[in-house]
């Protein structure tokens, strides 16, 4: 028997498969975006007007394309570097990114806007009108420009009313100002003529004259994503050329797959974590396709969908996913009742001090959830008595899923949800 001291140097020695593994978390926004240039340059010309002469006209410009496809990371990346540049040159600009699906309404929103430019204007009592007036007056005493990203923008051209649209799609139509301090980019996951269709002739017209399309990604283009990705991600040699070859051609649009760099890197991090495994185990030396192999088809997939979902679900759904996922962690079975799933959630709400849902509500969700194909209900168990539903994942891991829901709940709970 080895003693405790060999035990721990043996294993600080060994080199471990990742150098730092949050690389590869879906929210982080990465240096470069390999394949994303054109799109930069395209954004470059609609705002250049900012670092060039700011103030004199207001940047609007919608990015389309589907899941996974590199809009948030570009827009944010974009952001960050134009900051940067405005900033070296005296220029006062901030980058804000509102998601809006977590935020109902234009007043919210605009609300959101002032909390990340650090504005002081108090929330309550301000109507519309006066919230604009306050925000452009804040803005001209402090010499302040923004490019503002809304995000899940599909969410507002779906459900908000039409005039809160026309607000944010026609901000200096609406409040008028001398100095046009804000610029806009909407993300959505519509395509152009469907947008049009949700919009009156004037609004739509008016809003895809600037469009930049984010196309589902090639097996090629994602071959390098990840690649990239995982030079920052892994230890030196711990990931062969074919692993990356493999999950290009499963995802690759032009493969047969989805074209979602989400979905791709999400497969890379599970092979990854399960070769881990395997190498503390003396199982395996590197990370291989045979590790793909296993999480593409066994579980993964499910958890990709609900990595794919959490932009778009609130708070509560999020805290609902978590109960859940501790309940069938901590059980050990495949499915658990929504019961005890609830009782849980109401403590996870406790816990962050967040009022929980009335039971109807959370029933509500419950189905919605499963509607989107996110969690799986059944009406009753073999065996087991009573009417009970039951609610799983599939065989989503759940370790993955937990790691991923609490950063979704702690990214909600820092934007005021
Ligand atoms: N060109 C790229 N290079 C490196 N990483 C990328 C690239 N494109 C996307 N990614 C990564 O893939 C993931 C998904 O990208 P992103 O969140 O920007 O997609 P999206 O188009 O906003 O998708 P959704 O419509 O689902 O919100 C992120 O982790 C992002 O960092
Ligand atoms: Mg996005």
């Amino acid at each position: 028997m080895s003693n405790i001291k060999e035990v721990i140097e043996s294993i600080i020695r060994r080199p471990g498969v990742f150098i730092d593994e949050t690389k590869l978390y879906p929210e982080y926004v990465p240096e470069v975006l390999p394949h994303r240039e054109e799109q930069l340059k395209q954004l470059t010309k609609m705002f250049k007007h900012v670092i060039v002469s700011p103030g004199s006209s207001s940047g609007r410009v919608v990015l389309y394309g589907s899941l996974g496809t590199g809009k948030t990371a570009t827009a944010i990346s974009f952001g960050r570097v134009m900051c940067r540049i405005a900033n070296e040159r005296g220029i006062k600009l901030k980058y804000v990114h509102v998601n809006c699906a977590s935020v109902k309404g234009a007043l919210p929103v605009l609300r959101e806007i002032k909390n990340q430019l650090g504005l002081s204007i108090p929330d309550r009592g301000l109507g519309l009108l006066e919230f604009v007036q306050a925000l452009l007056k804040e803005l001209d005493l402090n010499d302040l420009y923004a490019i503002v990203t809304l995000d899940e923008f599909d969410t507002v051209l779906t459900s908000f009313k039409a005039e809160d649209r026309y607000v944010l799609l026609r901000f200096y139509d609406v409040f008028h100002s001398e100095v046009l301090r804000l610029n806009f980019i909407y993300i959505s996951r519509m395509k152009p003529h469907e947008i049009a269709k949700v919009l009156d002739e004037v609004s739509g017209g008016y809003v895809l004259r600037n469009t930049i399309v984010f196309n589902a990604y090639r097996a090629r283009e994602l071959y390098d994503i990840l690649k990239y990705r995982a030079e920052e991600a892994f230890q030196p040699g711990v990931v062969g050329d074919e692993v990356f070859e493999y999950i290009a051609n499963l995802i690759g649009v032009d493969t047969g797959g989805d074209g979602n760099a989400r979905k791709a890197l999400a497969i890379l991090y599970a092979a990854g974590k399960l070769a881990e495994k395997e190498i503390e185990e003396g199982r395996a030396t590197r990370v291989l396709v045979d590790h793909v192999r296993a999480v593409s088809v066994r579980e993964d997939v499910s958890l990709v969908h609900v990595l794919d979902s959490l932009n778009y679900l609130n708070l509560h759904q999020l805290l609902l996913l978590k109960a859940i996922a501790l309940e069938l962690k901590s059980s050990g079975e495949d499915f658990v009742s929504i019961g005890t799933v609830e009782s849980i959630y109401r403590k996870l709400c406790t816990e962050i001090g967040v009022e929980p849902r009335k039971h109807t509500q959370v029933y509500y969700y419950v189905s919605e959830l499963a509607n989107r194909g996110i969690i799986m209900v059944r009406k009753s168990l073999k065996g087991r008595r009573g009417r009970s539903s039951y609610v799983s994942f599939g065989a989503a891991p759940l370790d993955s899923l937990l790691n991923a829901l609490n950063r979704a709940i702690a990214l909600r709970r820092e934007l005021g949800e």
